[in-house]
């Protein structure tokens, strides 16, 4: 990490003792260093948030746009070593940190716009005989101070997604990194203090994930922002049920091949694909697929030889840690299920593994398995498959293979999930997009212009006597 600091504070570079080594699931080489921020930096990075907060609400777009397009091209700019970065500390192939750091280009893009366009709302008030001449201006501002807390599968975009809207929206924010990826947000740290964002704007703090309690209840922070797991998020809306909490939590996302669909091949190369990117590490990746029993015969096999014909080294790669792997392992052990492919461990990876005929109750179809297995059952209905797809304590995305318009407009009212995505698999997401779940999957939506929301409240301000 030649020359970048240890961490940010309030839009500086900082350090301390307790150095940090992070290494990479690849090899285990060391990949560079950290520390972790002492409880005094922390306070200090709460107390510039606090004290800059008035001030950032009232920053002019300009100022907020030009800072989120600075970060977008230099991130764009420096693509090649961000993406190098996040293989190199997170383990996935590059093909899929290039992307990632694409979607980072636009999420601060967008994030841009949004600053520019959003004006507040107009709304006429004449509309009862007994109110004349009164409008109101609808405006939003920012609930205050913000912690944003992220996972380790995507270690820029989804602290794009927490910092972008921030600054959009004039808010400071406060992130604590995943600690097995924190460099990549470091890097980010090091493009945001090129500009002119006033002190305070933001702080990248590595802590420990037994520090984080503290900075969530702390009451100067009044939004917090969390991606990760299921009973973590689940233990932070139980500790501050009066907080404003955005939780983008897991799933054991579905996709459904229907009776109509034709595209066999298509269907199986995106499911083995989407079932095993970046070793499974993403929320919606496929890990069921419920098939029409009219098509069965006809997929598996495609599905399978698809899966056998992934490179598992530029496709797939390995899991965060050896840790990960086993258990993935365990879990597919303990399932019961047929294994048509796949399923073998050599430290921290797995191969991409295929099983049928797993009873319901098994982990790996009903809790997040997060690794790269994909379970395949077959129904005899459209609608018994949407069904076996809300048969499930989360609710993130869905895809629904159909050429059907009909097929299509049922699935979207009835499967309870956050996004249905028609004619291929759930694990596509646009970063412009609302983009959250239900149930188990969490609570609010984030995707720049419904996070920009999540992160203010609007006030009205009603205007009275006026000629309209
Ligand atoms: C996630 O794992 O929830 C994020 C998926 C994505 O941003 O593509």
């Amino acid at each position: 990490m030649g020359g970048m600091a240890d961490f940010w504070i309030a839009g500086r570079a900082a350090s301390s003792d307790d150095l940090v080594v992070v290494t990479s699931p690849l090899d285990g080489r060391e990949v560079g260093r950290t520390a972790n921020a002492s409880p005094q930096q922390v306070e200090q990075a709460v107390v510039a948030a606090v004290d800059v907060a008035k001030r950032a609400a009232q920053l002019p777009a300009s100022a907020r746009a030009a800072a989120l397009d600075h970060v977008s091209r230099r991130l764009g700019e420096r693509a090649e070593e961000v993406a190098a970065l996040i293989t190199a500390e997170n383990g996935k192939p590059l093909m899929w940190a290039q992307a990632e750091v694409n979607r980072a280009v636009s999420t601060f893009r967008f994030a841009a716009e949004e600053a520019r366009r959003s004006s507040g709302e107009l709304m006429r008030l004449d509309t009862d005989p007994a109110v004349a001449g009164r409008m109101a201006v609808v405006r939003r501002f920012p609930k205050g101070p913000i912690l944003g807390i992220t996972p380790f599968n995507f270690p820029l975009n989804l602290v794009a997604h927490k910092v972008a809207p921030a600054i959009a929206v004039g808010a400071p924010i406060i992130v604590k990194p995943a600690p097995a990826t924190p460099l990549t947000s470091l890097l980010l740290g090091e493009i945001l203090a090129e500009t002119d964002l006033p002190a305070g704007m933001f702080s990248i703090l590595p802590l420990p994930n037994d520090r984080a309690p503290a900075l969530v209840a702390d009451p100067r922070l009044p939004v917090v922002s969390f991606t990760g797991s299921g009973p973590v998020g689940a233990a932070i809306r139980e500790a501050v049920p009066h907080k404003h909490v955005t939780l983008e939590l897991g799933g054991n996302a579905a996709a459904v091949v229907c009776e109509d669909y034709k595209d066999l091949d298509w269907a199986a190369q995106r499911i083995a694909l989407f079932s095993n990117y970046q070793a499974g590490q993403s929320c919606i990746a496929v890990q069921r697929v419920i098939v029409h029993s009219s098509v069965a015969e006809a997929f598996l096999p495609k599905l399978v030889e698809a899966v056998a014909a992934l490179d598992v080294s530029k496709q797939v790669g390995p899991l965060i840690s050896e840790a990960a792997a086993i258990r993935v392992e365990d879990w597919v052990r303990e399932s019961g299920g047929q294994v048509l492919i796949g399923g073998q461990r050599d430290g921290a990876w797995f191969s991409p593994a295929v099983l049928t005929q797993v009873p319901p109750e098994a982990k790996v179809v009903r809790e997040e398995v997060f690794g790269p297995v994909l379970v395949v059952s077959i129904v005899d209905s459209d609608d018994a498959a949407f069904a076996a797809v809300n048969d499930s304590q989360y609710g993130l995305q869905a895809g629904v293979f159909t050429s059907n318009v009909q097929t299509a407009f049922r699935a979207h009212a009835v499967l309870e999930v956050g996004g249905v995505i028609v004619g291929d698999v759930p694990s596509y997401r646009a970063d412009q997009m609302p983009y959250g779940g239900v149930k188990g999957s969490g609570t609010g939506r984030e995707g720049v212009r419904s996070a920009m929301e999540d992160y203010t409240d609007p006030r009205v301000m009603v205007l009275t006597g006026l000629t309209l």
